[in-house]
């Protein structure tokens, strides 16, 4: 048993059996001033305000705040070198498909894994994963998509499986076959070589998700898709909408999709189509800053009475950052989020899209004990407003305190 005592505010408690938080929900979140939290194994075990239990261990929160670590449902921080060429002609004016289009984009981050060995692929990852522990994140989902054919897929996932077997954290692996067409392949002929990963694929992944977006993969191919990763005991999870107005959504929706990602560009259409889905939308505004894209439209969908998911979009090209808590403070300044809405967005919603809304995400007794322990002084709305001052004093990952190597 460990006793975590002193904390000067407990946030994000909720209730057993609630695993997101949709509409006005997304504005509430339960909190205890001057408490103490128990720890047993890996688990949250009980937490209160009045006489401390006994334990074997104690850790002091001297004061501070301490909240659920963040849930990161959307990376592709598995990948080998740099892109730092395409920044260059970022800056000087290219957009992301005419970088795409003269051979950069996802086909440069996949020649670079093609010729990266398995292990510095493995070592260069483990750099970003400690790098987001470190930062806070608890549960993070890790996409494939930059092997694009059988051989560098699988490398991918067997790297992303040995990462999920090394760390602390919950990792989540999602097999993203279709994020471009394969050097050397038609179209046609890659979609079929994406089904026909599928078997192999499944003995890793948890979901499988598709680029459906204009100049990528079609609403046709994307339910193709889907329907074959269901075959093989897949949920999908869908990119949409982040270049065009693609469908995505919807057909995200019609074919159980527990998450549809991006949505930069969104109509009234989309949020009626997710309107009593169990599908979440989720939002990067790590990409929309990086790529200058609009901000996904979350208070309309909160409005609506629609959860909110946010989420870091970890990647070379679009998002170099891993950083949740920016992505919080981003859908505040960016998106006007409250700063509990936020909170909500990185932490419950984003473990719900991820399939682990059972047990992380929340301050409740059975849930992994992912803890961040702030400084003294710290509170949601400081944690947005003053976004770049170190907050964290320590993060607990299945109750012991996470030291990078
Ligand atoms: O989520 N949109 C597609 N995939 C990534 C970008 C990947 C890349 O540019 O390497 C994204 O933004
Ligand atoms: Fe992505």
């Amino acid at each position: 048993m460990i006793l975590v005592k002193n904390i000067g505010l407990l946030v994000g408690i909720q209730p057993e059996g609630v695993h997101r938080l949709q509409g006005p929900e997304m504005s509430q979140t339960g909190t205890l001033e001057n408490a103490w939290l128990l720890i047993n194994n890996d688990c949250i075990d009980s937490f209160g305000d009045g006489i401390m239990p006994n334990a074997d261990t104690i850790i002091d929160a001297r004061g501070g705040m301490v909240m659920p670590a963040f849930c990161d449902s959307h990376t592709h921080l598995v990948y080998a070198g740099s892109r730092d060429g395409e920044f260059l002609d970022k800056l000087a004016g290219l957009s992301y498909e005419e970088i795409a289009k003269r051979g950069g984009g996802i086909l440069n981050s996949s020649d670079l894994l093609h010729s990266t060995s398995e292990e510095e692929l493995y070592r260069q990852s483990m750099v970003r994963v400690n790098e987001v522990l470190a930062k806070g994140t608890g549960t993070l989902e890790i996409k494939s998509g930059y092997g694009l054919n059988p051989e560098d897929e699988l490398k991918m996932l067997r790297v992303i499986k040995r990462i999920k077997d090394t760390v602390p954290a919950q990792i989540k692996i999602t097999f993203l076959g279709a994020h471009a067409i394969g050097r050397g392949y038609t179209h046609e002929g890659y979609v079929q070589e994406v089904i026909d990963m599928m078997p192999k694929a499944s003995e890793y992944a948890d979901f499988v998700d598709v680029f459906c977006d204009k100049g990528f993969f079609t609403v046709e191919d994307t339910a193709r898709i889907m329907e074959e990763g269901k075959r093989f005991g897949l949920i999908p999870k869908i990119h949409a909408n982040e270049l065009a107005v693609s469908g995505g959504v919807q057909v995200g929706v019609q074919h159980g999709a527990l998450s549809v990602d991006h949505l930069e560009q969104t109509t009234e259409a989309e949020i009626q189509a997710l309107k009593g889905s169990g599908t979440m939308p989720t939002m990067l505004p790590g990409s929309s800053f990086f790529l200058g894209l609009p901000f996904g439209r979350a208070r309309d969908f909160i409005s609506a009475g629609l959860g909110v998911a946010l989420a870091s979009d970890y990647n070379p090209g679009s998002s170099p950052s891993g950083d949740m808590r920016f992505v919080m403070a981003m859908g505040c300044i960016k998106m006007r989020l409250t700063p509990v809405q936020a909170f909500n967005a990185v932490t419950i919603n984003g473990a719900y899209a991820m399939g682990a809304g059972n047990n992380a995400g929340s301050i409740t007794p059975g849930k992994r004990a992912d803890l961040i322990i702030t400084r003294p002084g710290w509170d949601l709305t400081k944690i947005c407003y003053t976004y770049q001052t170190p907050f964290i004093h320590k993060v607990l990952l299945g109750g012991n305190t996470f030291m990078p190597e």
